[in-house]
């Protein structure tokens, strides 16, 4: 198989509609009524998806999800505050860098890349450090694939006073989370993942209260989230040029979502890809790195074939020439890569990607896996 367009097995950018990308094809001016609603209908949407329109704002920004993250640490976390980051992969580390270079307090607890973070281990870390204001957390590490149990932990850091943010970058919109269950002070996520807009705009929902008390932390100007806050409730616009086709992108793509039957139905057909991967890649003999228990429907590290005869760069070049875009391995220990199971992507070209996979590895006389 060959197409002109490939389709993206990534974690974003990822395969969109067709639909998702016509909806681009007309210029919005930022002061337009029509535009503004499109804003609040896309927050309003997002709001609803884990039912926070009570206890949360919704706070879109431009940029890449790093930018939304980065914000919502720099808004939510007063300066004198301390943040607990808990990693176990890449992205995890990169909430510790955000801290360190905004000059935020931090300690980090890190366990290996295939051992979730527990509940049991952020109750010891909170009783030990009263000083801790703030816990970080990935829900879904996008470096292997990895879930942290989310609910757990929330629990265990409401219980003792804490805060908690969340990247749920590569989840939301397709793992479920209830702002009414899962207490927490800011979740992340951004417009070109499981939603299936196009990358260029991160949203943060924040606690309503805890924004209200936010002025005056941020470092910077343009990734306040007060002040972005503050300027859309009063105008209804964004506070500087907005991403205005990738917000009529995800308008589009919300409507698509909602069409599909919303979270149940885009988590069950991830799910269905992921299982169709890992199905159809055992059958080829290739190892997904994570146990199947703690293995999100998201993105699946394979461990690389060990037949001295594959090389990434090559096999990636093969694959896409047969139209599938693989990711490489995050990992430093273990030779891996990555196939997302996310987009505009059903069981059948999941299916068609592993028979190219196959292909290639016979082309490249790969044999050893
Ligand atoms: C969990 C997680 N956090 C943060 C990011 C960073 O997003 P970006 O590359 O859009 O800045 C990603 C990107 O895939 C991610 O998966």
């Amino acid at each position: 198989m060959s197409t002109a367009e490939p389709i993206l097995l990534t974690p974003g950018p990822l395969t969109t509609s067709r639909r998702t990308r016509q909806s681009m094809m007309v210029d919005w001016g930022s002061w337009d009524d029509r535009f503004n609603q499109l804003t609040a209908s896309v927050c309003e949407q997002l709001l609803s998806i884990i039912n926070g329109a009570d206890s949360h704002h919704c706070v879109p920004l431009q940029g890449s999800g790093t930018f939304a993250v980065e914000a919502a640490i720099g808004t939510l976390v007063p300066r004198d505050g301390k943040v607990l980051v808990l990693i176990n992969g890449a992205y995890g580390k990169r909430l510790a860098k955000i801290c360190e270079v905004l000059d935020r307090s931090f300690s980090t607890f890190e366990t290996a890349e295939d051992e979730p973070t527990t509940a049991a281990d952020v109750d010891r870390l909170l009783r030990a450090d009263p000083g801790i204001t703030h816990v970080a957390l990935i829900h879904c590490e996008t470096s292997t694939g990895i879930l942290n149990p989310l609910p757990q932990i929330a629990q265990v850091i409401a219980q003792q006073g804490k805060r908690l943010i969340i990247d749920a970058m590569s989840s939301f919109g397709a793992l479920p989370i209830d702002a009414q269950q899962v207490p927490f002070d800011a979740l992340i996520a951004a417009s070109g993942k499981c939603l299936e807009g196009v990358p260029g705009m991160g949203f943060v929902f924040a606690r309503k209260e805890s924004l209200a008390t936010a002025a005056g932390n941020s470092h910077s100007l343009a990734m306040d989230l007060f002040d972005q806050h503050t300027y859309m409730a009063k105008t209804g616009q964004w506070r500087f040029t907005p991403p205005t086709h990738v917000v009529a992108a995800l308008h589009e793509a919300l409507l698509q979502y909602h069409e599909e039957g919303g979270l149940p139905a885009r988590h069950q057909r991830y799910a269905n890809n992921c299982q169709v991967l890992l199905d159809d890649m055992a059958k080829l003999g290739l190892r997904s790195f994570l146990p199947a228990a703690i293995q999100a429907p998201i993105i699946v590290t394979f461990h690389a074939p060990k037949d001295p005869r594959y090389q990434f760069k090559e096999f990636y070049e093969r694959v896409k020439a047969k139209g599938f875009i693989l990711y490489p391995g995050k990992l430093t220990q273990v030779e891996t890569f990555r196939v997302g199971c996310i987009g505009h992507v059903n069981p059948p070209q999941m299916h068609a990607a592993v028979a190219a996979i196959a292909q290639v590895l016979q082309e490249m006389e790969v044999f050893e896996i």
